[in-house]
């Protein structure tokens, strides 16, 4: 039975979660909100956070503590288990080892409650897939639903019961580094992404033993930190929360995730953590949700720092009557809710409650009839199998973008190439960030792939630029260079990719650039040294397949950004396609909204991809229906190759009580097109839509112009007007 938002209890489960309250105690209760992680055990006692900072001040190298986290044994704390103090875990993934400790939670615990097990898998468990900020450019719910399966598959035969995804955060700006986790800089397709994940992972029944519990993160508006900092504060109106960030949350909790994660961020100066507006009234008064709210690593012992907490047990009181249901790892709740109750502070309803959350996903989940979900053959079956890889292929070869293409591809076989760059060598930096459990050596790097398909190529060395009729030339970011903890003040590329590009283009043979990155970059010299350019992105384990799968025309580019790039850093974070006009928009005349060290349009904009082909657009119209705006547009393959077009609906408010963006996302079409074909496509854009918050709160849709744009990418549309007449 698909579980929505609203509709996520059962009576019979709902009072088997009565009759296990009763018997409860006040421990038990605070054991069941707390989420333990596997500490180190072996040479010396030190907490994972502690590793981190080694790492940050020099005392251990990346590959040091990659080593130590992935190969020291984890104690996972059996005596509180046994003792009923760990309500979940984070961070198992061995079908042997979740087995192991689920015995001592259900056989040799006093109520014989299970645990739930969660874990990051963002975008592929075992066989990673492009990441989702590069699967987002693929603009098909359907593709994006089944990759989540994939990862559901092999995740939940390790031992897996929830993933921390899908991250729905709009991203507007690049410097952050978690932009690769989002699905770009609009909530509908954040939305769509999301809402296909949750469908995918959760399918409709969250007890098949393949079916991971879906948690929507981060709630709510993380991508919009300030100055693109990780952390940093989250400050803007109202209306624009409302408008712009909370529906893609919105959309994925009705899809019926079973989780919800806030986010680290403040919103306006309460943190989200202990945000009772959001976790309460919206999340669960509003969207009806009922199912269980997870706190990000730490964070509410976090709130200390932020400032709105005085001390640990001030946190644990401010989290639980916010909403928040379990504790990740922090402790508070375990150390101080049975005193917050007994002083009144905590009332024993709000306790209950949060308990219940916990216990319904438990049911959901089926772990107290079937606690047991896989073995270690079972889970040996499931990672990295030939269709795995056959999905991860398909998946890379739809979200990698042509952003240019002056005549030199599709190569071909015979010719010979002189490959440069690191990244072209290197496997392991494809995975990007968040890879969960991939292993050395499970990545395709380019120049394993053309070893694989028997293509020559000369590799180009520091000191000699071989004879070759092409460059492919490999540049970019490494994978820490992107996500968590990773954002960036300056989106050039460095100096050694910019030294290797000029050194290619001063050959004057064609030179091909593959860009491989977690964000939008400054990609200007790219544009003036390379004839074309493929943005790769970190493509999971069959990157070098799909990239040449692309460049040698067995596959024809279809993708497009869901995130401009930036001419300049400094274009930050102003430059989303969505803007305002503002009273002097940018233009000649001196005094007007611009730089006047940079332009203001970005180098690609949302929206933008090439094709091996070329799709014409004509015949636009718009008229008011019942419900919204119907509009239509005929689309013609002009070219020689099939290909697939994303065609893009937009439309802008012109004249409203508050102002407008210039273009505003409405639909799109995703459609192949054989050489010569045409077709005719038609959009329906509800009246909600085209709704927003007035200056009191009040949602407003206006009668009046709209205008409906029609095209290839947010700025090279057809356009309509319609004039609405609803008389409100
Ligand atoms: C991290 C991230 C969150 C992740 C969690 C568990 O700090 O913010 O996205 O799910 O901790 O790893």
């Amino acid at each position: 039975m698909e579980r929505k938002a609203g509709n996520m209890k059962d009576v019979k489960i709902e009072q088997r979660i009565d009759a296990l309250l009763s018997r409860m105690t006040l421990e038990e209760k605070a054991g069941q909100l707390h989420q333990a992680g596997g500490s180190l055990v072996g040479a010396f006692d030190m907490t994972i956070g502690d590793i981190f900072t080694m790492v940050e001040d020099g005392r251990m190298t990346r590959e040091e503590a990659h080593k130590l986290l992935s190969e020291s044994k984890r104690d996972w704390q059996e005596e509180d288990l046994r003792a009923g103090r760990i309500g979940s875990y984070i961070g198992i993934t061995s079908a042997e080892e979740m087995n192991r400790l689920q015995h001592i939670a259900v056989e040799e615990s006093r109520l014989g409650i299970p645990v739930f097990n969660g874990f990051d898998v963002i975008h592929g468990f075992r066989t990673i897939t492009p990441i989702p900020l590069a699967e987002s450019c693929a603009w098909e719910p359907a593709l994006w639903e089944r990759t989540a399966r994939m990862s559901a598959e092999e995740a939940s035969s390790a031992g897996i019961h929830m993933t921390f995804s899908p991250m729905v955060d709009v991203s507007k700006d690049p410097r952050w580094g978690r932009i690769a986790e989002s699905a770009g800089e609009e909530a509908l397709l954040n939305g769509l992404y999301g809402e296909a994940k949750v469908k995918g992972y959760q399918t409709e029944d969250l007890t098949r033993h393949d079916a991971l519990a879906a948690c929507v993160k981060h709630f709510a508006a993380y991508g919009a930190a300030e100055g693109g900092r990780d952390y940093n504060r989250v400050d803007m109106s109202p209306q624009r929360l409302e408008e712009e960030y909370l529906p893609s949350y919105e959309r994925a909790v009705k899809a019926g995730a079973w989780a919800v994660m806030p986010a680290f961020n403040d919103i306006s100066g309460v943190p989200c953590s202990v945000n009772r507006k959001l976790l309460t009234d919206i999340l669960r008064r509003r969207w009806g949700f009922e199912g269980m709210t997870i706190s990000d690593a730490n964070a509410i012992a976090e709130c200390i720092n932020h400032g709105i907490a005085a001390d640990r047990q001030d946190a644990a009181r401010q989290a639980l009557n916010a909403g928040m249901d379990m504790d990740m790892t922090s402790g508070c709740f375990l150390e101080n809710l049975k005193t917050l109750v007994e002083n009144g502070a905590v009332s024993v309803e709000t306790l209950d409650e949060a308990v219940r959350h916990v216990l319904r996903l438990k049911f959901a989940l089926g772990l107290f009839d079937d606690p047991y979900r896989s073995s270690a053959a079972q889970e040996r079956a499931a990672m990295l199998t030939p269709a795995h890889r056959a999905l991860a292929r398909e998946a890379a070869q739809k979200s990698m973008v042509l952003l240019k293409n002056e005549g030199v591809l599709p190569l071909e076989k015979h010719m010979c190439v002189g490959l440069a760059g690191k990244l072209a060598f290197d496997g392991d930096e494809m995975s990007g960030t968040w890879a969960g459990f991939v292993k050395p050596g499970d990545c395709v790097s380019l120049s394993d792939a053309m070893h694989g398909a028997s293509i020559a190529f000369v590799p180009v060395t520091e000191d000699m630029l071989p004879e070759c009729d092409v460059f492919l030339c490999a540049v970019g970011e490494h994978k820490e260079e992107s996500g968590e903890a990773a954002s960036r003040a300056r989106l050039e590329l460095n100096e050694t990719d910019l030294a290797l590009l000029r050194r290619l283009r001063e050959s004057g043979r064609p030179v091909i650039a593959v860009v491989f990155a977690g964000r939008p970059l400054c990609l200007g010299p790219v544009v003036e040294a390379a004839d074309a350019i493929l943005m790769a992105w970190h493509p999971g384990v069959e990157a070098g397949n799909a990239i040449l799968d692309l460049l040698y025309g067995r596959v024809n580019p279809s993708a497009k950004l869901t995130a401009g790039f930036p001419v300049t850093t400094g274009q930050c974070p102003t430059l989303y396609y969505d803007h305002i006009m503002t009273g002097r928009p940018a233009g000649k005349f001196k005094f007007t909204s611009k730089y006047l060290d940079s332009p203001v349009e970005p180098l690609f904009p949302f929206g933008f991809g090439l094709s091996y082909t070329s799709f014409h657009y004509s015949d636009i119209s718009a008229v008011q229906t019942e419900d919204g705006i119907h509009a239509e547009i005929s689309v013609d393959n002009a070219g020689d190759w099939a290909g697939d077009e994303i065609v893009q609906c937009y439309f802008r408010d012109p004249v409203a009580r508050r102002v407008r963006p210039v273009r505003k996302l409405a639909a799109f079409s995703k459609i192949t097109l054989q050489p010569g074909e045409s077709r005719r496509l038609s959009f329906e854009i509800p009246f909600q839509m085209l709704g927003y918050y007035d200056q009191d709160m009040h949602f407003c849709v206006d009668d009046g112009q709209i205008e409906i744009f029609i095209g290839g990418n947010v700025w090279d549309t057809e356009k309509a007007d319609v004039i609405l007449t609803r008389g409100e």
